[in-house]
């Protein structure tokens, strides 16, 4: 049998509910605030994604699925969508229009990392972009839509880690002072921060090997060597997301993996055991729209890992929800007919009702019930029939209680209502 490729996952119909569930919460609190879904290709050319992560980070490094197409021409599969929202919006004259466009985009992303729960090579992300706005109010405007969808999914055993990462005016100076800190160090490192320690040493910062978390200590603080501008524009994401109770953790080391930030930077960690720690990571990019091409237009966002956060609900789901309202068991071919004619009925009007298709005993339509995990079951027989009334047992309270045949439907509309 060919079986599928490692790092690669089916979302089956019995999981499919919370991630159609996540999928519209999150639509319908982004269309509130005021942002419009995009579809994108899932390939774009290399090019795009090398110029924006950056040529010196793990994605472009490790992680892509780049291939030659039939001409020869590189190309990837795309392993975030910021770079290719960015390229749409310049590719489309956006801006020209209106310059100030909120976008969401809902998708798989590729990463050829090492798999294990929580990281996958194909994964899904939900994307939010926001082009044209320089306040630091957007930036808190986006947390708080981040953090009122995790709310309304209950999903409340986060943090919401901030940084600012500076500009190209600031920030040189703060690299130059992580570089002259882990010099001397250097034999402390890891590998990957050795060969970093040029290319990209604000990497090191974040990095997860326990003798560099340890260099790391006194290492030099990035909002030290803030720029006044993004100082002022830092303190005041900071002032309003107080000001609206939004939670937040500074974290001075949070550096994030892709190159093209630049000041306010952020990331949703969780601490539930067996999962990936980051849920959502993202932030200011004010300058990848002009590096792309594109006019000087600011830019923030952020990514949702849609896989995590579905697991981290489907842990928190002790008890499975009811997946039917009812299910119909049913005995003998006149009361076959008539739990036919109900479970349309029902269907119709929006009720999730069942029945057996292929005379069972009893025994084994209670348990093709229970597997289907039923709210009600009503039992109807030759007996039944006769007396005119069915029994109807909640099957959480295990409660019984007799309906009259010609009562059967409302009594079922009125329980799913009630
Ligand atoms: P990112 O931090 O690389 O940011 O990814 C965002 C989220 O995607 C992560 O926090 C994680 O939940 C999820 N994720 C990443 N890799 C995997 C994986 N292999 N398996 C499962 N989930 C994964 C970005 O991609 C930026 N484009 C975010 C952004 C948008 N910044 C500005 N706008």
């Amino acid at each position: 049998m060919i079986q599928k490729i490692k790092g690669f996952k089916d979302i089956l119909p019995e999981d499919i509910g919370i991630w159609q569930k996540v999928e519209s919460v999150a639509k319908s609190i982004f269309e509130n605030f005021g942002f419009s879904e995009i579809r994108l290709p899932v390939i774009e050319r290399s090019e795009l994604f090398k110029k924006s992560i950056g040529e010196n980070t793990d994605i472009v490094e490790k992680e892509m699925y780049t291939f030659a197409d039939r001409k020869g021409e590189l190309i990837t599969l795309r392993p975030e969508a910021t770079a290719s929202v960015v390229r749409s919006y310049i590719q489309n004259k956006m801006y020209a229009k209106e310059p100030e466009r909120k976008l969401y985009t809902i998708g798989p992303m590729f990463r050829r990392e090492r798999p294990q729960k929580g990281r996958y090579r194909q994964f899904y992300q939900i994307n939010a972009e926001v082009f044209g706005i320089k306040s630091p109010l957007i930036d808190a405007q986006i947390l708080l839509m981040l953090t009122t969808l995790f709310e309304k999914l209950e999903v409340l055993d986060t943090v919401t880690h901030l940084n600012s990462l500076g500009c190209p005016k600031c920030r040189p100076d703060f690299r130059k002072a992580l570089i002259d800190f882990f010099k001397p160090v250097l034999s402390e490192l890891c590998k990957d921060c050795i060969r970093r320690i040029n290319t990209n040493p604000l990497r090191v910062l974040d990095c997860k090997c326990p003798s560099c978390k340890k260099a790391v200590e006194n290492a030099p603080i990035i909002t030290d060597y803030l720029c006044d501008e993004c100082e002022t524009h830092f303190f005041s994401v900071v002032d309003t997301l107080k000001s609206q109770n939004i939670p937040f953790e500074l974290d001075t080391k949070l550096v994030r993996g892709l190159d093209y930030y630049t000041r306010t930077t952020f990331e949703i960690q969780t601490s539930l055991p067996g999962a990936q720690s980051a849920v959502a990571g993202g932030g200011r990019y004010d300058e990848l729209v002009k590096m792309l091409g594109g006019p000087d237009q600011p830019a923030i966002g952020f990514a949702i890992g849609f896989d995590r956060l579905v697991e981290i609900i489907a842990a928190g789901q002790k008890q499975q929800e009811p997946s039917i309202d009812i299910f119909i068991a049913a005995l003998g071919e006149k009361s076959n007919k008539m739990a036919y004619k109900w479970i349309c009925e029902l269907n119709l009007s929006g009720i999730k009702a069942e029945m057996d298709f292929s005379d069972k005993s009893l025994k084994s339509q209670m348990r093709k019930a229970g597997k289907l995990n039923a709210m009600y079951v009503a039992i109807m027989g030759e007996n039944e029939l006769n007396n005119g009334s069915v029994v109807l047992r909640n099957m959480k309270t295990k409660n019984q209680e007799l309906v009259l045949i010609d009562n059967f439907i409302k009594s079922v509309k009125d329980k799913k209502t009630a």
